[in-house]
């Protein structure tokens, strides 16, 4: 049996697939995976593409034929599905690593990072690897041109955060990737987004939760166009509560862009305030499933 976390991104998206450093947080909730031999029970594999997409990159990383129609797939998550929590990579990283171990194959973090990258190419067309960076390792860290540093600072795994469902996105990572490719801004908020992400990472690891830089980044993130009416609206609500909000991942456009990411120094108040927001909520702390990080 294997787990994979999701993650949050705290600040990044979409600028680290242009080369910009990304700070990304693991969760506790993830992807779960047993692997059986088959014995007719319907195997997901059969009828999700990308389950067979990720069981037949195990087949060949493997040498083994036929693995879809040899295993049974138990996979059980506590993550949303397009909504920006990294699923798509938890479902990957839990159900490699498991296939591997039914096989007898132990897989290192350094060997399973390219494998849940290449699965996750299926999904996200032009992943950064950020996604499948923290999923595989855990905890909090600093990613960039797929090279991954922790955090120096454990300032975050003291907060306490809200994760407000603005719904799930209509469009896929991939897609929300491609309309910030076509943006005529592109260039200018990109550059933008990732300053701001260096100043964000600089105050965090001075231990202070950096509130304005946060705003910055969600009006750039608006501006590029991967914050829904929805999303917006929530915000809007959150800042007017005192609360400190933003996207985190691809975003959505023309329904939900997933859950918001909210801070606020007092966790008792925050939780209230979210909650009279009537909509699905998660109070967590961050990064502080280490996963795999120090293993080799
Ligand atoms: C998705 O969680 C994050 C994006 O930056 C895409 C990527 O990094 O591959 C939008």
């Amino acid at each position: 049996m294997s787990f994979y976390p999701g993650k949050v991104i705290i600040t990044g998206e979409h600028s680290v697939v242009y080369g910009h450093k990304a700070l990304l947080s693991a969760l506790s909730l993830g992807v779960t995976c047993e692997v059986e031999s088959s014995s007719g029970v319907v195997n997901h594999a059969t009828t999700d593409p990308y389950l067979k997409h990720i069981l037949q990159l195990c087949s060949r990383e493997l040498g083994v034929r036929d693995i879809e129609t040899t295993l049974t797939l138990k996979i059980t998550s506590t993550l949303p599905a397009k909504s920006g929590l990294g699923s798509s990579a938890a479902v990957a990283a839990a159900v490699i690593t498991a296939v591997f171990e039914y096989y007898g194959q132990h897989l290192s973090s350094a060997k399973l990072y390219p494998l849940v990258l290449e699965a996750e190419q299926y999904v996200h067309g032009r992943s950064s690897g950020a996604d499948p960076s923290i999923v595989v390792h855990g905890g909090s860290l600093l990613f960039q041109q797929g090279v991954t540093t922790p955090l120096e600072s454990d300032f975050l795994t003291k907060q306490t955060f809200a994760l407000v469902d603005s719904g799930a996105a209509t469009e896929s990572t991939g897609e929300m990737v491609a309309l910030v490719a076509h943006h005529p801004e592109r260039e200018a908020l990109i550059v933008a987004i990732g300053a701001v992400s260096e100043a964000i990472v600089s105050q965090l690891q001075q231990g202070k939760y950096p509130v304005s830089l946060i705003r910055e980044n969600h009006l750039l993130l608006a501006r590029l166009g991967v914050v829904g009416a929805a999303a917006q609206d929530i915000i809007e609500q959150l800042w007017r509560m005192g609360i400190v909000a933003k996207i985190t991942g691809a975003g959505g456009k023309t329904s939900g862009s997933g859950f918001i990411l909210a801070w606020h120094e007092d966790s008792v108040f925050l939780r209230e305030q979210v909650n009279r927001l009537g909509v699905s909520t998660i109070i967590t702390q961050l990064g502080n499933n280490r996963g795999k990080y120090n293993e080799n």
